[in-house]
């Protein structure tokens, strides 16, 4: 049974729905199947089922089934499930598809590999519920699987912080980023302004950034051990010079 909770910014459909052509543009899809190679390489999964945790319109999970992976893709928004469904009957995989929420899913012992990709992580306001998730994560991996999350880290953020940024996105309207840092330094919160011709819609939005360390920890109290940080899919240090915040950890054998 789904238990009774608050809604939340991300359960407003028409955020992902108006916002998608943005968040999943061309070019974000054209990079997946680099993507999916450099995490293949890190991540090195002993078999070859793999649960993509937010998986979003498929842009990971139908190349990694391309690759000849058994995906799991699970995804609360059914707008971007149909848009995932339709892709991979396009690129002809099977795929299976499930709609629920992150803090829901749980197959124990089922995976290799859990992937939660391109910020899909940190997003409720209560900190334990991402712990919740990880311990879910954990559950449904076989003994010795990997969990990879891929978010932007607090330290990257504090290094490029911009309170507005704009975007002219590929249909020609424009974005306008506006950014605050809150709650000393523990979440951001976010407001989007998007311009088509006359028409303003706004989205508000706000998610946990974890650094470096809190991602570990948190990885830790959910179960995981051998947890490693790297700054980008391809592993490299996770440094001054990381773009992104990629952590791996296994479940004990
Ligand atoms: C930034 S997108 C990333 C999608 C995908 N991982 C990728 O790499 O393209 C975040 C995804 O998380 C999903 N999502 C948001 N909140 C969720 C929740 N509570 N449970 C499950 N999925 C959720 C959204 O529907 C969206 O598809």
């Amino acid at each position: 049974m789904t238990p009774e909770r608050p809604t939340e910014w991300f359960d407003d459909d028409r955020f992902w729905r108006e916002l998608s052509g943005f968040i999943f543009s061309d070019a974000r899809f054209a990079g997946a199947q680099r993507e999916v190679e450099q995490l293949l390489a890190l991540a090195k999964p002993a078999g070859r089922d793999v649960l993509d945790l937010c998986c979003g319109p498929g842009r990971c999970s139908i190349p990694l089934a391309l690759q000849g992976y058994k995906v799991t893709g699970v995804d609360r928004t059914g707008f971007l499930l149909d848009q995932a469904r339709d892709r991979a009957r396009q690129a002809g995989v099977a795929i299976e598809w499930v709609q629920q929420d992150m803090r829901d899913f749980v197959r124990p012992g089922s995976y290799d590999l859990a992937l939660n990709l391109f910020t899909s992580f940190g997003y409720f306001n209560d900190q334990q519920e991402d712990v919740a998730v990880l311990r879910n994560i954990c559950r449904s991996l076989k003994p010795g699987g990997t969990c990879l999350i891929d978010v932007a880290g607090k330290e990257f953020l504090a290094r490029i912080f911009q309170p507005t940024t704009s975007h002219v996105l590929e249909d020609g309207s424009l974005l306008v980023e506006r950014h605050e840092i809150i709650d000393g330094w523990s979440r951001i919160r976010n407001e989007w302004i998007l311009i088509r011709d006359t028409d303003v819609h706004r989205f508000r939005f706000h998610h946990t950034i974890y650094s470096g360390q809190e991602l570990k920890d948190r990885m830790a109290e959910a179960g995981f051990h051998e947890i490693r940080l790297y700054g980008n899919l391809s592993g490299d240090e996770y440094g001054l010079a990381a773009e992104r915040l990629v952590a791996a950890g296994r479940k004990p054998i």
